[in-house]
Order: structure tokens, then sequence, then C-alpha cells
């Protein structure tokens, strides 16, 4: 029996749990950091190392091999790996024979960095190479010699790989990789290359697999999953495709870009029961200038023209966006249209960041000419307002009842069960006779800025 992936609080980054085959002698560990991507493919690594007699284990001081699944998108992401192969630097004086690699993001981005200066690093293994990470470790067992593996592929798209998934009632299908957006301040376009699709009959047999095995809603993954293209047939199509498939799952997609979110996609989700009234649109910005800086290839317009729309015709849809604060140039007045605009859409939640210049990017090149403190500053502003927002719009849901799928145990109390509802609202409820998996009625009785609070209806 397979199972994997728990959050690890004590270290605030995710390690699966075991798994055992009883032919499997050697044993891998693997910390994972970053989005969701990152996680999906942990899974994905954790198949192709099985294959070679690999079983996950959840104490590192019981591995061979020692992963980290590491995340370039800030500059605190990548300062985390540092601290932690600090760390791991005593680990590999003690045990000399254990291999340790960097996965990921940060493979790409500072391959002779992390050979040359952090020497306890044996392999670095880029996104798209995962497949010869085996290979690796037998050669660096024979010969000693490091390896590096992070050329960028236009066509990998790990698509006959089944995932090694966590035990629970929901999974991440991962459908396209990659992006070519190239937002100015973002890395993704070089750490993980052009886009590329999986083929849609793949991604339903995969859906249909995941049924079988009780799982009760899927998440379609991708940098940009609006760019999904399997020729010629795009996201819409394909999630309708899904959507009738597995009519009993729920649905859920992410990320998209608000330059490419069709009227077809919105109205494929309105048509369908099964697809998750939620959508994630990240709008960064509510300058119109800055967006253009960020090449961002939207008006405030535009943007709400989607959002205006989408709310139409699924009245109660659950909104949220990522944010910058602090973008090069970025004015006292920029700040405040961002302010307005979260205000205005009234967003259900939001991911919050300061700006944080990366190498290769359009944006790095600008001068990053707003002071820490005023970036720090005008975050917290916004994180501030996004809270209250969010209380107000949880609040107005007391008393309403809501379709609920129950996930898993409450992490605060183990007599209390953590569900979300189809708009992405978590909510916490009384074990009782529920099981996870179930969806049930349960009444709103109160709510905080991140969470309701329910009761099951009789
Ligand atoms: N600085 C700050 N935030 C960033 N993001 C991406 N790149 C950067 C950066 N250089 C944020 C964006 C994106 C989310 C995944 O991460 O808001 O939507
Ligand atoms: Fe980065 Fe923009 Fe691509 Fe999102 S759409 S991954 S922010 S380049």
């Amino acid at each position: 029996m397979f199972e994997n992936l728990i959050i690890n609080n004590a270290t605030n980054h995710r390690v699966s749990k075991s798994f055992n085959r009883a032919d499997n002698d050697k044993k891998v560990y693997i910390e994972t950091y970053g989005c969701q991507m990152n996680f999906s493919d942990t899974e994905i690594i954790l198949s192709v190392m099985s294959k070679f007699g690999y079983n996950e284990v959840m104490d590192i001081n019981d591995a061979d091999v020692v992963f980290l699944n590491t995340c370039s998108i800030r500059e605190n992401a990548e300062n985390r790996i540092y601290s932690r192969l600090r760390h791991l630097n005593k680990f590999k004086k003690l045990n000399p024979n254990k291999i340790i690699g960097i996965l990921g993001c940060m493979a790409e981005r500072l391959k002779k960095d992390l050979i040359e200066n952090e020497k306890i690093v044996d392999i670095i293994v880029g996104p798209d190479e995962y497949r010869k990470i085996p290979l690796m470790i037998e050669n660096i067992i024979e010969t000693g010699e490091k390896g590096i593996a992070v050329k960028l592929s236009k066509v990998e798209t790990y698509d006959d790989i089944v995932p090694i998934r966590k035990e629970g009632i929901t999974a991440w299908i991962s459908v396209m990789r990659g992006c070519d957006k190239f937002c100015t301040f973002c890395v993704v376009p070089f750490t993980r290359g052009r886009e590329r699709s999986r083929k849609i009959e793949s991604i339903i047999d995969e859906a249909k697999h995941l049924f079988d095995e009780k799982i009760k809603e899927i998440t379609l993954l991708g940098q940009n999953v609006n760019s999904f293209n399997d020729n010629g047939r795009d996201f819409a199509d394909l999630l309708k495709l899904v959507a009738t498939a597995v009519p009993q799952m729920r649905i859920r997609y992410m990320t998209s870009h608000p330059y490419d979110c069709s009227r077809k996609l919105l109205n494929t989700m309105a048509e369908h029961d099964n697809i998750c009234k939620y959508l994630h649109l990240p709008v960064q910005s509510g300058s119109e200038r800055i967006l253009k800086l960020m090449n961002r290839l939207y008006t405030i317009e535009q943007y709400m023209d989607v959002l205006d729309y989408a709310r139409k015709i699924m009245p109660g849809i659950g909104l949220s966006t990522d944010i910058i604060a602090g973008f090069p140039s970025e004015t006292q007045d920029d700040h405040q249209m961002t302010l307005d605009l979260i205000k205005n859409v009234g967003y259900d939640g939001a991911y919050m960041f300061a700006y944080s210049p990366r190498e290769n990017t359009k944006a790095y090149r600008l001068d990053d000419n707003i002071p820490s403190e005023i970036k720090q500053k005008r975050l917290e502003e916004i994180i501030e307002l996004q809270r209250e927002i969010s209380s107000f719009k949880n609040k107005k849901m007391n008393g309403k009842t809501l379709k609920i799928l129950i996930e898993s145990v409450s992490k605060k109390s183990p007599d209390f069960f953590l569900g979300r509802t189809d708009c992405n609202k978590s909510v916490i409820l009384p074990k009782s006779n529920l099981q996870t998996g179930d969806i049930v009625l349960a009444k709103i009785l109160k709510s905080n800025s991140a969470t309701l609070f329910a009761q099951e209806r009789e």
C-alpha cells in the first residue's frame, strides 16, 4: 500500500509518509518546497525511484538518498534551501556515503553554485530530467562522480508515469508543464521551460483510475492551464471531457492567467455541477502602468470583465488572487490602486508577496527601487485589507447550509474534520459519524477570516 505526503509542521515543508514494497530495500527521503507543481513532481520522482527499488522513508536518518525538491520563485524560498543545506552539512559529515540531491527549480538556476559551493551536494536534477535520477545515483555509487542533469525539454510531460500519491481523498493531476508568458518578474519560464501539454486521453484515464481508487476530488494543475493545447483541443475542452468522464468526482483547476481565461472556459465551469465554482485568477497589481511593466497582457477593465462574467453566470463563485507589493517604480498611487481593486472585487482569499528580484527576468534589469520597509508596509496593508474582506465575506456565510466534502482530520483537534466547500472555503465540523470522502450538508455556525465552523444537518 502506498501512502505519502503529510504536512511536517516542525519544519514547515511537506515530507512524504513512507510506502513499502517487500522487494525494495533502498530508502529515499524527500522534502518538497514551493508550489503544487513541485508536490505533484515529488509524486513522479517517487514513482521513478520505486521502479529502481527505493522505498520512501519519513526519517532522514533511515535514508540512503536525501532529496530536496526546491523552489526559486522568490529569494526567501531559495534562502530556506541554503539554510537547510547548511544543516545537512553535519549530516553528510557523519554519513559520507549518503547521497544528497537537489531537484527542481533551483537545480536549473544554480547548478554551478550548488556544486562548487555546497560541497555536500552529489546530484543536481532539473524538472525535466527526473527519469535520469536512478542512473545518476548508480553512477555516483560506482564512480564517485557528481552528476548534473538540468536540460529543459520541449516535450517531457511524464505522461506515462503513474505518480505515487498521498493517501487521502483528493489528488492532483498535472496536465501541462512550463510557461511561455514571461511575466517580467517571474523566473518560472527559465526554471521550468516552455509550455507543453499532456494528451487528453491519458489525463482522462488517470482521472478514471483515481475514481476507481476512491479519490473524490481532483485538481488539474499547470503553471498556466489556459495555455493547455492538445492538438487544438484547449483547456475548456479538457475540463468538459474530464467532468463528463468522472461525473461523481469534484474537479478543480489552477492556475489561470487572466489574459486567456475565456468565456468558453467559464461557460464550461457553469455547465457542469461537478466542476467547483472557484477561480484563482492572479491580478498582481491594480495599476495599469505596473501591469504593463509586468507584461501581464491585460488591462484592469479586461480583468474585471472576466470576473463580472464569472459572477454573472456562477453567482457565489469563490474568487482568489495573487498580489505583488513593491514592484520596481511602484508609487503610493499605484499601491492605492491595488488596494482599491482588492476592495472593489471583494476576493474570498489572496496570496500576497513582496516583490523579489529574480536573475534572468526582465524586471531584474529594472532598478529595485522600493525600499524593503516600504515594500513590507505595503504588503502588510494589503494583507490586513484582505483579512478584513475575508472575515466579512465568511460572516455572510453564517446560517447558510452548504455542501462540504470531508477531507481529513482537523490538525487542531482529533474530534473534528476539515472539509471544503465547492467554492474552496475550509470548514471545520464535528466528526460524529462522518468519514473522510463523505459529502455532507452542514449549517455554518460561525467563522473567522480563514475558516468556517459548521454542524452537520440532520
Ligand atoms: N516576486 C514576488 N512574487 C512573485 N511571484 C512570482 N514571482 C515573484 C517575484 N519575483 C508571485 C506571483 C505569482 C505567484 C505564484 O508568485 O504573484 O502569481
Ligand atoms: Fe510566471 Fe507569469 Fe508564467 Fe505565472 S503566467 S508562471 S507568473 S511567467
